[in-house]
């Protein structure tokens, strides 16, 4: 059974697809391709924790090369992946510089703090990205009263940020203006293809002043688990030992790697179809009477704010919700749409239908 997890408890709720034509909710909507589960049934599998399941190992060895790093881990999540990240870099009351609205300080349940104890040092960039100013402004003097500042984390692209793609000069300055202090660098790539795809910037050039990246096998990838963490062998084996410490480790994870590779095969320069889709989504609305503002739409993500005399975010979404569309509410004005793989023109032409029939009224 599926359930609501927005609430502070669990409640029972129909199967999430029940009833949905258009799911715009998020990326991680999408359920395996046909071409997908067939290469999963082809899976050669063995014990991964042992190190014996050889399609997990060739993802890893996959990423390893995309990303241009030593070695990588396939774990079940991104969040997993943050949190073991910000571990190995991290000791206990030291501190994270990254942008506000980032996943690790809005999303992952306190496991910064929880985890790691670490501070966050949250910095306000522009849709989510900050520079190299901002960051020798946030790195501590080295002081006996004063955290120490310990590693800069980004997103590529930036969720909250709408889907921002992080131009390379400014990432490298960020990258360079950390590795000046001594800090280490992060990169959350839960969209990172994303990124890459729209900008034509290689995968490794955007990783290379990176001490940890990862990607992710669900989201834009249309994976169903999973997420893979690269970094220095050192780094992979600290990874490693702390992925055993919370039960991590996994069996036969050759049937979520196959589908990692068959996605890094088929699902990523059809990445551009879903940027064309979000952008056109984005046109649309903007138009609408109703509507403060969108976001400039870079990638697959829609962000928009309606105005104080239309719906409230959560009115508009229940409201599309009884017409079989779904999308999510990021605030109390704001809505987020996020196209994928699960969900083409025709569906998008049914959001956007809807959305003008409820975004044309006004006085709500
Ligand atoms: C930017 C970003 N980082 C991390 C995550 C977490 O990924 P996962 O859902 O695989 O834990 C998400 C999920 O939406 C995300 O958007």
């Amino acid at each position: 059974m599926a359930g609501e997890a927005t609430g502070t408890q669990w409640t029972p709720h129909p199967a999430s697809t029940d009833g949905i034509l258009a799911d715009f909710y998020s990326d991680m909507k999408t359920i395996p391709t046909d071409g997908m589960l067939q290469a999963m049934l082809r899976a050669k599998v063995g014990d991964e924790q042992k190190g014996e399941d050889p399609t997990t190992n060739e993802l890893c060895q996959r990423v390893a090369e995309l990303t241009g790093k030593e070695a990588a881990v396939l774990l079940p999540t991104g969040t997993m992946c943050n949190e073991i990240a910000l571990k190995v870099h991290c000791g206990p009351g030291d501190e994270v510089i990254c942008d506000r609205s980032c996943h690790i300080v809005n999303f992952e349940a306190g496991g910064p703090a929880a985890l790691s104890g670490v501070m966050i040092h949250a910095v306000d960039g522009a849709f989510g990205m900050f520079t190299a100013d901002q960051v020798r402004s946030a790195i501590r003097p080295p002081s006996r009263y004063s955290p120490d500042s310990r590693l800069v984390a980004v997103e590529q692209t930036t969720n909250l940020g709408g889907g921002g793609v992080w131009p390379l000069d400014q990432l490298r300055a960020v990258a360079t203006a950390a590795k000046e202090h001594g800090l280490s660098t992060h990169m959350d790539g839960a969209r990172l293809f994303n990124a890459s795809v729209k900008s034509g910037v290689s995968v490794q050039d955007y990783c290379e002043l990176f001490d940890s990246v990862w990607i992710d096998l669900t989201k834009g990838l249309g994976s169903f688990a999973g997420a893979v963490l690269a970094g220095s062998r050192e780094f992979i084996n600290d990874a490693w030992k702390l992925k055993q410490q919370c039960g991590g480790g996994l069996r036969q994870s050759g049937y979520i790697a196959a589908t990692g590779l068959y996605a890094l095969d088929h699902h990523v320069d059809r990445l551009a179809e879903d940027h064309e889709l979000a952008a056109v989504i984005g046109e649309r609305i903007a138009k609408l009477p109703l509507i403060e503002r969108v976001l400039p739409v870079e990638t697959n993500i829609v962000i928009f704010e309606i105005a104080r005399n239309g719906p409230t975010a959560a009115t508009l979404v229940e409201d599309l919700l009884k017409s079989g569309v779904r999308v999510g509410v990021f605030g109390e004005r704001t809505v987020r749409i996020v196209s994928h793989l699960g969900v083409d023109r025709k569906a998008g032409d049914l959001l956007c239908e809807h959305l003008e029939r409820i975004l044309m009224k006004s006085d709500r």
